[in-house]
């Protein structure tokens, strides 16, 4: 029979690399509570309708993307495809309209899309998700980006290049997308058949259309941000000055529309320089419309999502400091069978002093047993055998240095801890 493997477009995280997962995750989870959001766990899936009204009956994510199926009730369920709708949901759910606002909240976990697998492009992805719902302030616009700016600074990022755009809202954006349509109907013919089926449903997604041709038409085309009614217009003026005021560097994309339709006013991306086509490592925008499309009263909101794949292969491509492999200070070796009883009794001990601390459970002899120490990273072996049974002692190794010396049994633990400590290795929750 043939081995089951993964399917297509899901990764292991494998010990080889997910220290450095935990690291950025570390990195996100300071970087958010300094900015007073608060972590939520969220379900990783949700009624369809969420996610179909939420982002957008017309939107490939929905239309395509969505891992939708019915559970044994018969109730339409869909793995979410992000966190944003989720946020929101949550935050109608629980009232939390009702206290101070904005409420600030962030999470982290998977995502399931349905895309075509490539670098950086994944079927099941982590996103950190970052939210403040219930504020229209434009400095809260300022603050998301800022935040996500703060995580690429914290982490080490470099060549990041920040799009900001405004899409407008349900009260100027009518206007613009005749004035888009008039630009481009007498150029339909040249456009691909995506963006031609767009016309009619979507035609603002044309402006981020990848295929060269679509892309130098919607070069040409009039910007948004002309079409802005004074209320968006004016949002969008605060949040460039507050962007300028803490400055950070970025540019106007009139073509950067985002592929979700809950979007109004401010919309963002931060594209990373070493990544290639999926080169996105966040975005992010407002979306006042989107608590009352899932049935909830007008709720303005804004944040942002954040690719942990793309971040953790950006930071490896830039040589970025990601913390170190775990590995056990000591490594306990045993060569004889009569003393595996005290050999594990202490390891345990080390163990609840707060030593990380591990031994061989496969029978080796006492050279490979060291091998094994030295192959795992440990800086000391520390070898309880029959013979040191009998004379009630602990042999001590160096495995840096290569010395070794022999302690009284009951020291042990102090001992080691006392070697460890001179080599700058502290009990962690000391
Ligand atoms: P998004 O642009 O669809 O926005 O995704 C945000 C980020 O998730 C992307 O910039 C990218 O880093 C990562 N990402 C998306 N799809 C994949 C994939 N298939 N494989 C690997 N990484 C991926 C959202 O999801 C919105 N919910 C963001 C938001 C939050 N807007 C307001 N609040």
């Amino acid at each position: 029979m043939e081995s089951i493997k993964a399917p297509r477009g899901v990764r292991d995280i494998l010990p080889e690399e997910s220290w450095k997962w935990a690291f950025v995750l570390d990195v996100a989870r300071r970087t958010a509570e300094d900015f007073g959001y608060a972590e939520v766990h969220l379900p990783v899936f949700e009624h369809t309708e969420l996610f179909s009204r939420g982002i957008g009956e017309t939107t490939d994510v929905v239309e395509k993307e969505m891992y939708t199926f019915q559970d044994r009730a018969e109730r339409s369920l869909t793995l979410r495809p992000e966190a944003t709708a989720s946020m929101v949901r949550s935050y109608l759910e629980h009232g939390m309209h009702r206290g101070v606002q904005p409420v600030k909240l962030w999470c982290a976990g998977p995502m399931f899309r349905y895309e075509r697998p490539q670098k950086g492009r994944y079927r099941q992805f982590w996103q950190l998700d970052v939210e403040a719902i219930g504020a229209a302030d434009p400095f809260v616009d300022v603050e998301i980006i800022a935040l996500s700016l703060e995580l690429y600074r914290r982490l080490g990022l470099s060549n990041l290049e920040v799009k900001v755009n405004s899409v407008g809202c349900p009260e100027c954006r009518p206007t613009y997308r005749k004035t888009l349509r008039s630009f481009l109907e007498p150029r339909l013919d040249e456009l691909c058949d995506t963006c031609r089926s767009r016309f009619d449903r979507n035609p603002l997604r044309i402006l981020d259309c990848k295929n060269p041709q679509c892309a130098a038409i919607a070069d040409q085309a009039p910007s948004v941000v002309e079409s802005l009614c004074g209320e968006c217009g004016t949002h969008f003026g605060l949040l460039q000055r507050g962007l300028e005021g803490i400055g950070a560097s970025f540019s106007l994309d009139k073509r950067l529309v985002r592929g979700l339709d809950y979007y109004t006013k401010t919309a963002y991306e931060v594209l990373s320089g070493d990544l290639g086509a999926q080169n996105a490592v966040c975005g992010g925008g407002r979306y006042d419309n989107l608590a009352e499309v899932i049935g909830g009263p007008h709720v303005p909101g804004v944040g942002f999502a954040a690719g942990i794949e793309r971040i953790v292969l950006t930071m490896e491509q830039q040589g970025c400091f990601m913390g170190s492999a775990p590995r056990p200070a000591v490594f306990v070796v045993c060569p004889d069978e009569e003393a595996r009883p005290e050999a594990f009794a202490l390891l345990h001990l080390l163990r609840q002093s707060g030593v990380a601390a591990d031994m061989d459970f496969t029978g080796k002899g006492m050279k490979a047993q060291l091998k094994v120490a030295a192959g795992k990273g440990a800086l000391l072996a520390c070898i309880l055998g029959s013979e040191e049974l009998r004379a009630s002692r602990l042999a001590v190794k160096d495995l840096e240095s290569g010395e070794q010396h022999l302690y009284a049994r009951e020291e042990g633990v102090a001992s080691i801890r006392s070697l460890l400590s001179n080599k700058g290795i502290s009990r962690k929750d000391d």
